[in-house]
């Protein structure tokens, strides 16, 4: 074997071995957060980076009206984490610095604003690595237009496939560059019993699950085959297998997209298929994201930190709004299901009456969430 190919073997050796014992820590784990019996839940806010203080400003402010009555019995703690920045995470060279990682881990669930990540480099983006040290494995990702008839729930497998070793490919050699992707049974079973639980006890009837199980045979092969094993369990909902390809194709097909009910995807295919969705629905600045785990859940903007608008001036016209749909169902999750709709209610009326366009035609995100909060 020649070096090169020796170092590669190596480096794929250690891979591997973390891999099999991220699996088996999958397979173990038990532990799980009751939200309906808790007596105190703490929520951390990040700001993130751009304009992420501006829209978390926004939340903290809807916050402090939605949920004075929680927070004034103590019920929930609302904690602000500082140190999820990019200068902090140069500076220590961690995409979650680690004291900053203590302070999350002692919360329930987190609001985070959006966190740049700079190209190249190895410098791992802190989505993926708050993702995978939460463990939060579901990325739920609604998507609703109902004057067209459209209600799409998006079951994204938040933890594995291409992401999970996406920033330790291996440059081989000169010229010639390996990434990994990575499925366990265990990480597409709980995905997948995620989607099918949310399916059943919301009066949905069918699943697509979407793949490139034809190209992708053994990763995306076995992520189908265990979904339809999944399946089994739930007889009263049908499922359909789709390529990620064709379906890209669907969600503009107007003849046939408003069949879609619940959709269930391994990671990289559920990044691009959801920034489809929300475009759709009106912007990728629209929708909300949950990142759910059985011990922790995170709730995000689905966009990033917009540093063009920074740089140009326009950040005080940042739309809160995909922010605000991640806090609605951050409620829902800690059950507080009439917050939350209460919240839904008053943004889906602020949206209609006050227009935002990211300058100065529009309104500012301070006097949208003046105008929400009145709405509440
Ligand atoms: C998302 C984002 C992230 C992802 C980035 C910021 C790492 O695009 O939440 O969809 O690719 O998952
Ligand atoms: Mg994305």
């Amino acid at each position: 074997m020649n070096e090169q190919t020796k170092a590669a073997v190596q480096a794929f050796e250690k891979l591997i071995e973390e891999q099999l014992e991220r699996k088996n820590r999958i397979e173990s784990n038990s532990e799980k957060n009751d939200f309906a019996n808790k007596d105190k839940i703490t929520v951390g806010l990040c700001d993130g980076d751009g304009i992420g203080p501006t829209i978390m400003d926004s939340v903290r402010r809807v916050l402090n009206v939605l949920i004075d009555e929680e927070t004034s019995s103590g019920k929930i703690v609302l904690k602000d984490i500082k140190g999820l920045t990019i200068d902090r995470r140069l500076q220590t060279g961690k995409p979650i610095p680690l004291d900053t990682l203590e302070e999350l881990k002692m919360c329930d669930v987190i609001l985070k604003g959006p966190t740049t990540t700079p190209h190249g480099g190895t410098l791992e983006s802190a989505n993926v690595t708050m993702r995978r040290e939460l463990d939060l494995y579901a990325n739920v990702r609604p998507v609703r237009i109902p004057e067209k008839n459209i209600d799409w729930t998006f079951f994204r497998e938040n933890s594995e496939g291409e992401y999970v070793l996406g920033s330790k490919g291996l440059k081989i050699t000169d010229g010639m560059t390996v990434d990994f992707k990575i499925t366990t049974e265990a990480g597409t079973r709980r995905i997948a019993r995620a989607a099918f639980d949310y399916a059943q006890k919301n009066g949905k009837t069918n699943v697509a699950i979407v793949t490139k199980a034809n190209i992708m045979k053994k990763t995306d092969g076995m992520f189908s085959e265990i979904a339809h094993e999944v399946a089994k369990e739930y007889p009263e909902i049908t499922v359909d297998d789709w390529y990620i390809d064709i379906m890209t194709a669907n969600l503009i097909n107007e003849d046939i997209r408003d069949k879609f009910q619940v959709f269930l995807l391994p990671n990289l295919y559920g990044d691009i298929l959801t920034d489809e969705a929300a475009q759709i629905q009106g912007g990728v600045g629209t929708a909300g994201s949950a990142n759910i785990g059985d011990r922790y859940a995170m709730f995000e903007a689905i966009h990033g930190s917009a540093p063009r608008m920074i740089e140009q001036g326009l950040g005080k016209y940042a739309n809160p709004s995909s922010i605000i749909k991640a806090a609605a169902m951050m409620l829902r999750h800690i059950h507080l299901f009439g917050k939350a709709q209460r919240l839904e209610e008053a943004l889906e009326k602020c949206s209609a009456s006050c227009v935002m366009t990211g300058d100065e035609r529009g309104k500012t995100c301070i006097e949208f969430t003046d105008e929400l909060i009145n709405l509440l």
